[in-house]
C-alpha cells in the first residue's frame, strides 16, 4: 500500500492478551511510527456510554448517530493518539474492569463498528503507522504493507493479564478464572458476524509463548525493514 500515501502502515492483529499493544506501541517507537490502539476506541464508547448511564440492554438499538454523538475522537500526538470523549483525554479509565467487561459485547454491534471505523482510517491516511487491534489488517487497513498475527497459549495470556494487574504468582484456580474471562472475550471476537478475530490473508503469524517482549519487537521491526528494503 504504497501510492498516495507517506509511509507504510502495519497492522498487529490477534486476542487478548498477546501482547498486541506493548509491542505494537515499541515497535512504532523503534521506526518512528505512531502507534494507534484501536480497543482504545472500544473501550472509549463503552467507557463514554457507562458515564452517560446509558442502560446496557439498550446497547444493541444504538443507532451510528447515537453513538457518534458520544463525542469519541483520537488527536494525533509525537508518539500515537491521544482518544478523547468530548475535551477529556481518557487513560486509565479504559481498562477498568467495568469497561473490560462490556466492551467486547458492544464491539460486535455492526453500528460501533461504522462509528469508528472512519476514524481509524483517517489516523492511517500519511502512513508510518502501525495499528494494533482485531481487525486492522483484515477490514480497516485491507492494503497494509506487512501484517502481524501475535498468538500465544492461553495459560500465558491469562499470566500475563494478572501480572498486569500486579499477581505475579497467581495459584492455579485465578489462572483458570483468568484464562476462562479470555477464552469467552476469545470466543465472542471470533464468532461475531462483523469482523471477526481471524488471521489476515498475508499475515505473518508470530507465536509469542516463548518469547519476551523485546524478541516479538524485534522479530516485527526486521520484518518492517525487509519490506522498506524491498520498496527501494
Ligand atoms: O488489550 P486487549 O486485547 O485485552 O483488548 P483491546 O485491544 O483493548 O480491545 C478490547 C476489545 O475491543 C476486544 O476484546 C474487542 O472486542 C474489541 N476490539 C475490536 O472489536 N476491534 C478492534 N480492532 C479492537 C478491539
Amino acid at each position: 500500500m504504497s501510492g498516495a500515501r507517506e509511509g507504510l502502515v502495519v497492522t498487529v492483529d490477534g486476542p487478548a492478551g498477546s501482547g498486541k499493544s506493548t509491542t505494537a506501541r515499541l515497535v512504532a517507537r523503534r521506526l518512528g511510527f505512531r502507534h494507534l490502539d484501536s480497543g482504545a476506541l472500544y473501550r472509549a464508547l463503552t467507557f463514554a456510554l457507562l458515564d452517560a448511564s446509558v442502560p446496557v440492554e439498550t446497547w444493541p438499538d444504538l443507532t451510528r448517530g447515537e453513538l457518534e454523538a458520544l463525542g469519541v475522537s483520537v488527536e494525533p500526538t509525537p508518539a500515537g493518539f491521544d482518544v478523547r470523549v468530548g475535551d477529556r483525554v481518557l487513560e486509565s479509565e479504559l481498562r477498568t474492569q467495568r469497561v473490560t467487561a462490556q466492551v467486547s459485547q458492544l464491539s460486535s454491534f455492526p453500528p460501533v463498528r461504522e462509528a469508528l471505523l472512519g476514524l481509524q482510517r483517517a489516523a492511517g491516511r500519511h502512513g508510518r503507522l502501525v495499528a494494533d487491534g482485531r481487525d486492522m489488517g483484515t477490514v480497516v487497513f485491507p492494503e497494509a504493507d506487512v501484517k502481524i498475527y501475535l498468538v500465544a497459549d492461553l495459560p500465558e495470556r491469562a499470566r500475563r493479564r494478572l501480572a498486569e494487574r500486579g499477581v505475579t504468582s497467581p495459584d492455579d484456580d485465578a489462572l483458570a478464572a483468568e484464562a476462562e474471562v479470555i477464552a469467552q472475550r476469545d470466543r465472542r471476537d471470533s464468532t461475531r458476524a462483523m469482523s471477526p478475530l481471524r488471521q489476515p490473508e498475508g499475515a505473518t503469524l508470530v507465536d509469542t509463548t516463548s518469547l519476551t517482549i523485546e524478541e516479538q519487537v524485534e522479530v516485527i521491526v526486521l520484518r518492517v525493514r525487509e519490506r522498506m528494503a524491498a520498496e527501494g
